[in-house]
């Protein structure tokens, strides 16, 4: 196992619609991932067909948010993130606050969500919540990255 890897953990982020369409939140966000100390190890903005969000949250099929969520999410332009950093998982969660926004401001009331999330579905970011949902979600993402060759790369500096 590579040394690096025992450091470093790569988790992706996503600022969804309801964020990057507000110029001064996306600004805030990316800032926020700067001064959290997260490294950005690749970025991208896109739009998703209406496909490409269903099987991003195939497993979340038959549930009442299901559809509201398909459509959100390819309803206009998202960004991105694979962040590096110890623990990046559980940070960039931290940061976000819990999925339902009504209980980010009671319980995390700084929180990405608290601040910035409209409803339970238009709620600002998401995070992956494991480190194998990360590999999944980097590869949907950014298929031409590989995670073992990056962390391969970062080698040298942990020598
Ligand atoms: S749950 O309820 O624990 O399964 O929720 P979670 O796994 O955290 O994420 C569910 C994703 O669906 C989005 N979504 C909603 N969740 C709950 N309730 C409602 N009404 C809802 N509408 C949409 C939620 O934002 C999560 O999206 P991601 O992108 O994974 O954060």
């Amino acid at each position: 196992r590579l040394r690096c890897a025992r450091v470093l953990q790569l988790t992706l982020a996503i600022i969804k619609p309801d964020a990057v369409a507000h110029p001064l939140i996306l600004e805030a966000l990316h800032q926020n991932i700067l001064e959290n100390d997260f490294f950005i190890v690749r970025r991208k903005d896109l739009i998703w067909r209406r496909s490409d969000s269903e099987r991003f949250y195939a497993e979340h099929k038959g549930r009442f948010f299901y559809q509201r969520l398909v459509e959100f999410m390819s309803s206009g332009p998202m960004r991105a993130y694979i962040l590096a950093k110890e623990d990046a998982v559980t940070h960039w969660r931290e940061l976000m606050g819990p999925t339902k926004v009504y209980q980010a401001r009671y319980t995390s009331p700084r929180s990405i969500r608290a601040l910035y999330g409209l409803t339970d579905t238009r709620n600002t970011t998401h995070g992956s919540d494991s480190s194998e949902s990360a590999e999944r979600e980097i590869a949907f993402f950014f298929p031409e990255f590989s995670v073992q060759h990056w962390l391969e790369m970062q080698e040298p500096y942990f020598r």
